[in-house]
């Protein structure tokens, strides 16, 4: 299938796929030569408006995968945005006309800089920087994706939460004439999402404005969405247009929809089941109808960075 590009973007603003893995080898080549991995740069992020435009400066993670990434197609093609649609393919056809500009976020609730800023001023004072993570969905399929975003306790930390802010919320633009699909009420709009400030201050928690080293595509969120990568897809809320500092915790559309199946923590967990299908597997996209299915790993990999933020608590009860 083929990637449709919006015509205001010129070829050579667009890295390849190929190009784009071969900067990454020459990257970890370095690495290796150098003895240390790139420091990341003291840049403000800057984050084109073009469709598919180039990211500048990007700093690799020390927290990224070394796994292969899922291609860019199966990435953009493959997405669940009920906004544009409930259907796999849906959000990348219905969100081509999207236009995420201009756009804003307001920041609420118990913190001190709070107010609405313009998406560009929201994320320059942060550093762009490169983290491939695995995505689980609750589905019980995965990729692997090169995002490109900014550290989420760094935004956080920006914020200055006063200490009556046990939890942050999130929300998705709420605006029926340009997501088409919030026509219907396939669920209860806007999209809600939420994590406890110990969460949403883990060095892995990221907003992604990019993926593949190019901004992010609408079917994937833009022009801003949340990645936390061992929870199950679904926390990744896109297309945030508010956060809210709260002291109780906040209520979130999955849960809200389906209490018994989706937990407010959803984290990845193969010792507990969806009630309707096992959390044991996943079917890595891309890999062939017939390639078998992996073992899902508890936290989806990521257990040295987050399981201390969940002693003592009952994960089965607390799903
Ligand atoms: N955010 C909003 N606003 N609306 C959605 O329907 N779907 C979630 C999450 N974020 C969703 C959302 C689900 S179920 C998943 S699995 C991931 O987005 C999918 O992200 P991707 O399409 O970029 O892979």
């Amino acid at each position: 299938m083929l990637i449709r590009r919006p015509p205001d973007i010129r070829p050579s603003d667009i890295t390849s796929e190929e190009n784009y893995l071969n900067r990454r080898d020459f990257i970890r080549a370095g690495a290796v030569v150098g003895g240390s991995i790139l420091a990341p740069s003291a840049m403000a992020a800057i984050v084109p408006e073009a469709h598919g435009a180039k990211l500048g400066d990007v700093a690799r993670s020390k927290y990224s995968t070394d796994e292969a990434p899922n291609s860019f197609e199966d990435i953009s093609t493959y997405n669940n945005y009920y906004e544009f649609g409930t259907g796999k393919a849906d959000p990348y056809k219905n969100a081509q006309d999207f236009e995420p500009r201009p756009w804003t976020l307001t920041v609420e609730g118990h913190a001190e800089k709070t107010g609405t800023f313009d998406f560009d001023d929201f994320v320059k004072p942060f550093d762009l920087e490169e983290r491939i993570y695995r995505m689980r969905c609750v589905e019980a399929w995965s990729m692997v994706i090169p995002w490109v975003g900014i550290s989420l306790a760094e935004v956080v930390k920006y914020l200055r939460p006063t200490s009556k802010a046990k939890f942050v919320a999130f929300e998705t633009l709420n605006d029926p004439s340009r997501m088409p699909g919030q026509r219907r009420r396939s669920l209860d709009w806007p999209y809600r999402e939420g994590l406890t400030i110990a969460e949403a201050t883990n060095p892995l928690s990221i907003l992604a404005v990019g993926l593949y080293g190019q901004v992010l595509p609408n079917q994937n969120g833009a022009p801003i969405r949340l990645v936390v990568p061992w929870k199950y897809g679904f926390k990744g809320i896109k297309g945030i247009v508010r956060m809210r500092f709260t002291e109780k915790q906040p209520k979130t559309s999955w849960n809200m929809a389906q209490a018994r199946e989706y937990g407010f923590y959803a984290n990845v967990n193969p010792r507990v089941d969806h009630p309707r299908w096992s959390q044991a597997r996943e079917r890595r996209i891309g890999s062939g109808l017939f390639a078998s299915k992996q073992p899902t790993l508890m936290f989806n990999g990521y257990g040295e960075e987050v399981a201390h933020l969940y002693k003592g608590l009952d994960l089965r009860r607390n799903f």
